[in-house]
């Protein structure tokens, strides 16, 4: 008699196709030929392209592709629909989100087989992944449309919105990005991929039905060329985009120095770390979910699969094990595992990496299984022996392609899993909580499954550190992507120039009298500055008062260098930074009428001595934020928690305003300081003096060397500087130059650095409402979300 085990290798899955006669019934209605929806109608198709079934090659439908003039009709529908949409009220826009969810769930299997169609993914993820999710996407932002006017009370709409993503989820990031605009009342252009234009098409049916006001959503369909007229346009006030980190470069340049609201998520090259003491059976379940799921063409894939050296041959093994057993075939059938690629391109792409490792000399390794004869498709590929440099180690290969490596350390595993330009997952997968909490901070990236992988939800935030993007779609901070606080509407026109009094000499005796030069502040000490030059400030009433250095390139060198050496400055505890910012502030009282004076002496301002108080007011402001802007816990549909974390982005270049010499430099220093950044401040370039009287204040307050440092000279040089500086993490502008502010988004293009710039206008520094709030400590930090399933 065959024993069981015998009798279960002799049996293998039945076919299971999924029907596609509705979806088929759909596009047959549609004659196959698609217009552009715009306004709440559809246009006659006009030139068209081809949208095929990646699973054999078959056409599906003509798709439209849009011209300039259809983007500018669309952006027009857009901008005319929009006070309407708002004027609907939280709860009017929240009904019609709400019925938008249940419409997605009633055709969710039409949805599912048509974005199989057309994409190639497999009908079990689609109808199991993808549609529960984007309704979802939807029921949370209906969600937050109700909730906005309590929740966002001192925000408004940001307006029109352009939209574009790629192919890989098209629905669902079609969900993710729709949604939260909607919620907050923007309206919106969306485009849809090339490859995947239909389930963008079907929603514009949906949102038909739904009541969604004409002009409200308009999708227009076409190529990269479609995505650049909707990039350039000026009637568009934001810009959300998903795709690769090449296409995320050229839409920052194109929109620097346009003050259009950007978010960017890009690509991604995620670890999965595999400690020796964690269930080996369930890590390599959840690597399957990692790097194998939508054939490994998911932005946060685990591709990087780095093992602990003890059970890396075990673990390995286990993984060819199961690669065995990954069904590769027609994505329509149900007990199919990995589908077609979504078109041949991107198999050559693959496999042009691919055979690069094996050139040189990698261990290449596929199941025997074959692949259907029609359409575009690759096998489950783990490559091992590959260096840390390697192409398949480092590029994006967004293909069903995993990389392994082994670590020793816990150290060792942080430092590989961060030897990348990108940060947007990360998987650590042990027994140990106390060892997996402890490496998740120390992972430079947005998201990171502990025992879990590929997990989502519209109540977290998802995106980027480095060169993976900035923003982050689902939550509340996903939310502010969509919004513009109503302070940037109180902004004055242009930088607030201090109402000029009688100006006195500086008094016997002040330490500021003596003439000296002003060096810079590097690593906590004073330093000459390296081209050994400095500029002659002359106060308010023309006559000389110091010199100052004049710092260069290389001066910043050593300040980012400082900072970065300053890393403890991250670590410390909330209350740790609040003393040393409250200690600031104590030491500036003491000294007051001073600094009071040496404003009035720079500027002529009448009321310097109420530049000094809203200065140490600011301080102790922001000392309280430091252990107050805590993260949350979501409680997303699994069983744990997914913290937030904020974290600090890392070093900040800060160009402070001209005006208000220091309460200008404090209001941006010392949030940036209060999150545990660490800053290189530029200070007022035409009133320096009150930063580098600073010094002796910092050196009494116990802050650390490096973590504040402090280069005066040329803002527009020493910005360039920091913008193109590799290891800058973000700008900040506020000095009222337009073109300056342009040139730094321009130039953090390149590696994709955070911005913010205050562009021509002025602040009002004085007012809490303009210069303090959330909106400065979200530009301080970046979300981390750390999700901790238990009890599994
Ligand atoms: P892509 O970034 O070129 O396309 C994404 C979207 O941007 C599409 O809708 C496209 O029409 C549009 N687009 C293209 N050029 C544009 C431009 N200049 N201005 C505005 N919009 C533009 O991605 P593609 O070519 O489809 O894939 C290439 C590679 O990018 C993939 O092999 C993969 O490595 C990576 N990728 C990464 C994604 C991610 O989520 N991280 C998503 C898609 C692609």
């Amino acid at each position: 008699m065959p024993t069981i085990k015998e009798i279960l290798q002799t049996m293998d899955y039945g076919p299971a196709p999924e029907s596609t006669k509705e979806a088929n019934a759909w596009l047959d209605q549609h004659g196959r030929r698609f217009g552009l929806f715009i306004d709440g109608v559809w246009s006659e198709a006009a030139t068209t392209f081809a949208t095929s079934n990646p699973a054999d090659g078959s056409e599906l439908a003509q798709v439209t592709q849009a011209t300039g003039e259809d983007v500018e009709r669309a952006v027009q529908a857009a901008r005319r629909a929009q006070p309407g949409w708002v004027a609907l009220g939280g709860h009017g826009r929240a009904k019609i989100m709400y019925s938008l969810a249940r419409l997605l769930q009633k055709h969710a299997r039409l949805f599912a087989v048509l974005e199989t169609l057309d994409n190639g993914k497999t009908i079990r993820e689609t109808r199991d992944a993808d549609l529960p999710l984007a309704s979802r996407h939807f029921y949370h932002h209906a969600g937050w449309a109700a909730l906005q006017a309590e929740e966002f009370a001192d925000y408004r709409a940001v307006g029109v919105v352009g939209q574009i993503v790629p192919w890989n989820f098209p629905l669902l990031m079609l969900a993710w990005k729709i949604a939260p605009a909607l919620a907050a009342g923007n309206t919106v252009v969306f485009k849809p991929a090339e490859f995947t234009p239909l389930s963008a098409l079907l929603f514009a049916e949906i949102c038909q039905q739904a009541g969604v006001p004409a002009g409200v959503v308009n999708i227009v369909t076409g190529d990269g060329a479609v995505g650049e007229a909707i990039v350039n346009h000026p009637g568009i006030d934001k810009l959300a985009f998903t795709g690769s980190t090449e296409v995320g470069r050229i839409i920052r340049k194109a929109t620097a120095g346009t003050g259009k609201k950007l978010s960017l998520e890009l690509g991604g090259k995620s670890p999965f770390i595999v400690f020796d003491d964690a269930d080996l059976d369930a890590a390599v379940e959840g690597l399957v979910d990692s790097i194998w799921f939508n054939q490994g063409q998911v932005c946060c894939a685990g591709s990087r699969l780095l093992v602990q050296e003890s059970v890396y041959e075990r673990f390995i093994a286990k993984v060819k094990l199961r690669m065995q057993n990954l069904r590769v075939g027609s994505p329509l059938d149900k007990s199919n595992d990995i589908g077609a690629l979504v078109d041949p391109i991107q198999q050559q792409r693959i496999h042009a990496l691919v055979e690069s490792a094996r050139s040189e000399g990698c261990d290449v390794w596929q199941p025997a299984c074959e692949a259907p004869a029609a359409g575009s498709w690759y096998l489950p590929t783990l490559i091992t022996g590959a260096s840390t440099s390697a192409a398949v180690a480092q590029a994006e290969i967004f293909g069903p392609v995993l990389v392994a490596m082994s670590f020793r350390t816990p150290s060792e595993a942080v430092q590989l899993a961060n030897n990348t330009v990108y940060g947007l997952a990360a998987c650590v997968w042990s027994e140990s909580i106390s060892l997996a909490l402890d490496v998740a901070p120390q992972i430079k990236a947005g998201v990171v499954w502990i025992n879990t992988a590929n997990q989502f939800d519209a109540a977290c935030g998802f995106g980027g550190y480095k060169e993976s993007g900035f923003g982050r779609e689902g939550g509340k901070e996903g939310m502010v992507e969509y919004l513009t606080p109503l302070s940037e509407d109180a902004r004055p026109a242009a930088p607030i120039v201090a109402d000029k009094g009688r100006v006195k000499a500086l008094e016997e005796g002040s330490p500021f009298a003596i003439d000296r030069t002003a060096k810079l502040y590097i690593g906590g000490k004073q330093a000459r500055p390296d081209g050994a030059y400095s500029r002659a400030i002359n106060g308010a009433n023309g006559a000389f008062l110091a010199d100052i250095g004049e710092g260069n390139r290389k001066d910043i060198r050593n300040a980012v260098e400082a900072a970065h050496k300053a890393a403890g400055w991250s670590k410390a505890t909330a209350h740790n930074r609040a003393q040393v910012l409250y200690y600031i502030a104590e030491n500036l009282a003491i000294r007051a009428d001073e600094f009071a004076q040496r404003i009035a002496a720079q500027t002529g301002s009448k009321d310097a001595a109420r530049e000094v108080a809203a200065s140490i007011e600011r301080l102790f402001y922001w000392a309280a934020w430091c252990d107050k802007y805590d993260g949350a816990a979501h409680q997303p549909p699994m069983h744990g928690i997914t913290v937030a974390l904020n974290e600090p982005v890392g070093v900040i270049g800060i160009i402070c305003p001209n005006e208000n010499p220091l309460l200008g430099f404090i209001s941006l220093v010392a949030p940036a300081l209060a999150l545990g950044n660490r800053v290189v401040a530029v200070p007022s370039e035409a009133h320096p003096l009150s930063a580098t009287d600073l010094y002796q204040v910092l050196d009494t307050s116990d802050l650390p060397g490096g973590a504040l440092n402090i280069v005066t000279g040329s803002a527009s040089e020493l910005a360039r500087t920091l913008a193109s500086h590799g290891d800058v993490d973000a700008v900040w502008r506020h000095d009222g130059s337009a073109e300056g502010c342009a040139e730094v988004e321009r130039l953090s293009s390149d590696l994709l650095k955070r911005t913010w710039v205050g562009g021509a206008k002025g602040r009002d520094w004085f007012d809490a409402k303009q210069a303090c709030g959330r909106t400065v400590l979200q530009h301080a930090s970046q979300v981390k979300n750390v999700w901790i399933p238990y009890g599994v």
